[in-house]
């Protein structure tokens, strides 16, 4: 049997922390021990992990012993504090948020781009913003064959983007409109109502 890792998904309830578990499950990823990590207020929950299931638990400094990677997808903030600790520990960050991605010190990777620049890491791994990485896919043929100069670009991006709770207010706000209870919508993730609706809105 080839190596097998103990990996961490944190942010395991969140959009994209679901996501990570599904892939690597489908991947067979070599996952010896999973640990999903969220805040305390889903600690004990279950989350999927492909035919399994597994006990979220709550994230705290000590999250990381015998972790060898940590997947963060639970916004800057958490990656900011959590992600030295877990390198402390002996673990490889995988950060999915925006905390590291303009730390010079920690190189921001897309596989199909860029994989000879993980030779510098130091112990956190960046990957840039979802549109960025899609783009760069593309791009990077192209920039080897000819040379690009400059891109401008524009881009329309999802409600699933914002998060789980974005999700269930535009579902909630659909409801409402097809029973012709539209006029009952209350925004509260976003600014205005997002159901058939487009807010320009960046950052
Ligand atoms: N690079 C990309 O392509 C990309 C794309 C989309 C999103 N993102 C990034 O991914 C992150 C998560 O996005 P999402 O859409 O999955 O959001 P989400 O659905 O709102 O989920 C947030 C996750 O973070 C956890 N969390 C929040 N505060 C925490 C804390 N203090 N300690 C521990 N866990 C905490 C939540 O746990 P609870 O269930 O306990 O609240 C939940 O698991 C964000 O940083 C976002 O910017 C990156």
């Amino acid at each position: 049997m080839g190596k097998q890792y103990n990996v961490a998904v944190v942010g395991a309830t969140g959009a994209v922390g679901r996501e990570m578990l599904a892939v690597l499950a489908e991947r067979n990823f070599p996952v010896a021990n999973l640990r999903a990590l969220a805040s305390c207020r889903s600690a004990g929950e279950s989350v999927d992990f492909g035919s399994k299931s597994a006990t979220v638990q709550e994230l705290t400094p000590d999250s990381f012993k015998g972790i060898d990677i940590a997947l963060f997808s639970a916004g800057a903030a958490v990656s900011k504090e959590f992600a030295p600790l877990a390198v402390k520990a002996g673990t490889i960050v995988v950060d999915n948020s925006s905390a590291f991605r303009m730390d010079t010190e920690v190189p921001l990777i897309v596989p199909e781009v860029n994989p000879h620049a993980l030779k510098e890491h130091k112990g956190i791994i960046a990957n840039p913003n979802c549109s960025t990485i899609q783009m760069v896919v593309v791009l990077k043929p192209l920039h080897d064959a000819a040379g690009i100069k400059r891109v401008v670009v524009s881009t329309y991006q999802s409600v699933s983007g914002t998060g789980k709770e974005a999700m269930d207010e535009l579902f909630e706000q659909c409801k409402l409109i097809v029973s012709l209870q539209g006029d009952r919508i209350k925004p509260s993730v976003y600014p205005h109502q997002i159901a058939f609706n487009c807010l320009p809105h960046i950052d």
